[in-house]
C-alpha cells in the first residue's frame, strides 16, 4: 500500500541532504585560506586569545598597495578573517 504522504516526506528528506551537501561543500573552497606559514602563524595564535577582529587589524602591514596589492577583482577589503578562513579549526 502506497502512503503518499511518506512518499513526499521522503523527497523533502532526500532535497534537504542534496541542499546541505551544496552548503557544506561550496563556501570553504571557494576562498583561499590563510597560509600556515611564518607570516600568518602569530595571528593564529591572536584569533584564539583575542578573536578575530583584533588579529584582522595587522593584515593591512603587509597586505596593502605598496607591500602585497591585492588583486583588481578582490572583493571588500574589511574583515578578511569572514571570508579567508584559518587552516585548523
Ligand atoms: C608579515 C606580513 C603579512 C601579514 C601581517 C599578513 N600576511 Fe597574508 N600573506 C603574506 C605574504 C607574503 C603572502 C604570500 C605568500 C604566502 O602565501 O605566504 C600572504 C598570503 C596570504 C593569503 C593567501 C592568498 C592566496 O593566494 O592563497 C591570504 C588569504 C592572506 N595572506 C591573508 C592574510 C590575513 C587574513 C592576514 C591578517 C590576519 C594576513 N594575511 C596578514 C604576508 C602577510
Ligand atoms: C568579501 C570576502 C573577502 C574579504 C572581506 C576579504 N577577501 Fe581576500 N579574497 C576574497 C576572494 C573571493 C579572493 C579571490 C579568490 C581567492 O584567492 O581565494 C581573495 C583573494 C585574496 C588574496 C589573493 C590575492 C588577490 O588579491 O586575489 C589575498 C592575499 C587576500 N584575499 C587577502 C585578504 C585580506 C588581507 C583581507 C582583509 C584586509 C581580505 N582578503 C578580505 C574574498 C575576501
Amino acid at each position: 500500500m502506497a502512503n503518499p504522504i511518506k512518499k513526499r516526506d521522503l523527497l523533502l528528506i532526500g532535497l534537504a541532504v542534496i541542499i546541505l551537501a551544496f552548503l557544506w561543500q561550496a563556501p570553504p573552497e571557494s576562498t583561499s585560506r590563510v597560509p600556515f606559514d611564518d607570516d600568518h602563524k602569530p595571528y593564529y595564535e591572536l584569533v584564539k586569545t583575542d578573536g578575530k577582529k583584533a588579529a584582522e587589524k595587522f593584515c593591512a602591514d603587509c597586505h596593502n598597495e605598496d607591500d602585497l596589492p591585492f588583486s583588481a577583482e578582490h572583493p571588500s577589503k574589511s574583515r578578511c578573517l569572514f571570508c579567508h578562513k584559518m587552516q585548523r579549526p
